[in-house]
């Protein structure tokens, strides 16, 4: 197994409340990809700050590896290093989940957690949560009760199973809490707190705000369209070309600036991209990627958390997708589904002309506080 320690032997530290030892905390936190990293950062910030003696143990799986996928997000999170690397790379989703599970077992029996938090959907969350729970060790799970229902979709199965492992579970939208509750999951298992990817982007508003991506790549604030697709159902196939076409297209009335996915990068090369005023770029450090955000006309995207962050800063979102999992960024936010239909990209323009002159205001407890909120349920 590769797999690094920074920390060295575990050392059992007890927190006390000044009437005496009330009880050892010891927290594994598990990530691996890229939006990971940003949910799970504000909450280990909260944590380390509550739990002072507490041993906070940092398990990157290694599912994203390349630096601009995860060392420069560490970094500009002032995410700590990690504790251990698992080193699990690409695969099939079984051999991606089988290899974290493999590997994360022996960590979690050396550190003997209380408790384990994992975020997200992803294919190390799911083998995270799988390995928690068959050893017997409490489980959170940050941005819980998420549901496409759409089981072709990768993550979702991933959400459902983690929602059903997890102990306590920790919900951003009200629709979210009704999933759960649907699902026959107990009310008393179920917080809704915010949303801690909010936190971060609150957290680093002024240093993007000053970052300048867009007037380094050439395009004027306010002008562009920001484009990111790496859904397999999108990009895996026959739709990247049409994708491609009709963003060539549009990017005749505006700039189109698309930072481009390892997976989507992949798939590209067979595609014609090149057109004029389409810009293809390397995947973005976080702090460009939201500066180019904030200043952006409008954006183009089948992320889960780039609809999110567009609710919150007031900017057009269309979601290239049949469904979503986060219906409060459309009935609360600047959310737009267009359909997983390539054509359906024709319509923004005629779409941006007639939004109206003032965003919502963003969902409640979406206000920088979650992790504060998290880490009052957890301590
Ligand atoms: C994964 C998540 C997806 C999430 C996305 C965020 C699953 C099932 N999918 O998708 O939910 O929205 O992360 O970005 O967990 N690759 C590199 N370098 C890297 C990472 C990946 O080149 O650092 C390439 C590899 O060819 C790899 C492919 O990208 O096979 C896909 O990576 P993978 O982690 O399997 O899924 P993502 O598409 O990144």
């Amino acid at each position: 197994m590769k797999q690094t320690s920074a920390a060295g032997a575990p050392e059992r530290s007890r927190l006390t409340d000044g009437a005496g030892t009330v009880a050892p905390m010891r927290i594994v936190y598990v990530v691996g990809t890229r939006p990971n990293f940003v949910k799970t950062a504000p909450l280990i910030g909260a944590l380390r700050a509550r739990l002072p003696e507490g041993r906070h143990v940092l398990v990157h799986t290694g599912q994203h590896y390349d630096r601009m996928m995860s060392a420069v997000f560490l970094e500009e999170l002032g995410v700590p290093e990690p504790d251990y690397m698992l080193e699990v790379g690409s695969g099939t989703h079984s051999e991606q989940t089988a290899r974290v599970m493999e590997r994360l077992e022996p960590v979690l029996a050396e550190e003997a957690p209380d408790l384990a938090i994992v975020p997200g959907d992803v294919n190390s969350t799911l083998a995270a949560a799988l390995t928690v729970a068959k050893m017997r060790i409490p489980l959170a799970h940050v941005e819980s009760g998420l549901r496409s229902f759409d089981r072709t979709m990768p993550e979702e199965v991933n959400r459902v199973v983690t929602d059903h492992l997890a102990d306590r579970l920790f919900v951003h939208s009200p629709e979210a809490v009704d999933n759960l509750h649907a699902e026959g999951i107990a009310a008393e298992r179920v917080h809704l707190v915010g949303n801690t990817m909010i936190d971060t982007l609150v957290a680093l508003e002024d240093r993007f705000r000053a970052a300048g991506a867009a007037t380094r790549l050439g395009v004027a604030p306010g002008g562009y369209l920001l484009v990111t697709l790496h859904r397999p159902a999108l990009v895996d196939g026959p739709l990247l070309a049409k994708t491609m076409t009709r963003l060539g297209a549009l990017a005749r009335e505006m700039p189109v600036v698309f930072p481009v996915h390892p997976r989507t990068r992949a798939m590209l090369e067979s595609v014609d991209a090149e057109h004029p005023g389409l810009l293809l770029c390397e995947p973005l450090g976080y702090l460009d990627f939201l500066s180019l955000l904030a200043d952006a006309g409008a954006v183009l995207t089948d992320s889960g958390g780039i609809q999110e962050e567009t609710t919150y800063l007031g900017i057009p979102c269309f979601t290239l997708r049949a469904n979503t999992e986060r219906p409060i960024t459309i009935t609360a936010g600047t959310n737009t589904l267009l359909g997983l239909d390539p054509a359906a990209i024709s319509t923004i323009p005629e779409a941006l002309s007639q939004r109206p002159a003032k965003p919502p205001e963003p969902p409640p407890l979406w206000d920088g506080r979650a992790a504060e909120r998290i880490a009052d349920v957890l301590t």
